[in-house]
């Protein structure tokens, strides 16, 4: 991984959240059913963030082999177990609680321990797995994705740590912890879904190259982007 590499964008524009939620889910399941054929598991990480919260309510009712199915986390906001903006919590109520993947296959961020010893905890859990099936990811008004910020540490560069503590984030609560853009970018494929109005500006300025935590994600297979076509403005405008 390196700032002079490029990394290929697929921008793939729907009429609105529910058409956006569809298609995620589509790709979700044909990514699944893929992995669980050619290598008997699927290793999916998870973005926290309001948009894939319909995606997981709809994820209860898929026809899938659970049992197949490993679950990772972008990353979490450091809050005492049970409360309700921690990822984990959402992806839970909304999906996981749900569906019998073995408990043992849901691998949460242990913030309880705090940002530093859960980033180092995060790491080892996640030497086992080689490249991520999937990696869903979001992207916030200042291009920040998953607890990565403008102004922090991304880790992109190669060697970089797998995980990072964030103890300044931007936004509350400002410790977390965030797999780095490194390790994000070890995935056969990344969707990022990205919803709102108020996402005009940031997708501006991705498209124009503008440097964001977003654009140290560079997967060897590229990006696909989920968008709505509202927010695919000509540039020049
Ligand atoms: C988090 C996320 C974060 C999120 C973006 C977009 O923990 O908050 O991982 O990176 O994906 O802020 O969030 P929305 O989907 O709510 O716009």
């Amino acid at each position: 991984m390196n700032s002079t590499n490029s990394v290929s964008y697929r921008w793939n524009t729907v009429d609105d959240q529910s058409e956006l939620n569809q298609v995620a889910l589509s790709a979700i399941l044909d990514n699944a059913t893929k992995s669980i054929r050619q290598r008997g598991e699927f290793h999916f990480v998870l973005s926290g963030g309001d948009t894939p919260r319909r995606i997981y309510q709809q994820l209860r009712f898929i026809h899938t082999n659970w049992s197949a199915w490993h679950i990772y986390f972008s990353d979490e906001r450091c809050l005492l177990a049970g409360d309700q903006n921690l990822n984990s919590r959402m992806a839970g109520e909304a999906w996981l609680d749900h569906v019998p993947i073995p408990k043992n296959q849901l691998y949460e961020i242990p913030v309880e321990l705090g940002a530093s010893r859960a980033a180092y905890e995060y790491a080892s859990t996640l030497r086992s797995v080689q490249a991520f099936d999937l990696t869903l990811l979001g992207l916030g008004e200042d291009g920040h994705t998953a607890s990565l910020f403008p102004g922090h540490e991304w880790g992109s560069e190669v060697g970089s740590p797998d995980t990072l503590a964030v103890f300044t984030a931007p936004k509350a609560p400002k410790h977390r912890v965030s797999m780095s853009a490194a390790r994000l970018s070890r995935s056969r494929q990344v969707i990022f879904l990205v919803s709102g109005e108020s996402k005009h500006m940031v997708v501006a300025k991705w498209r124009r190259g503008n440097n964001m935590p977003a654009k140290a994600i560079m997967p060897i297979a590229g990006i696909d982007i989920l968008l709505e076509s509202s927010l695919l403005v000509p540039l020049s405008i």
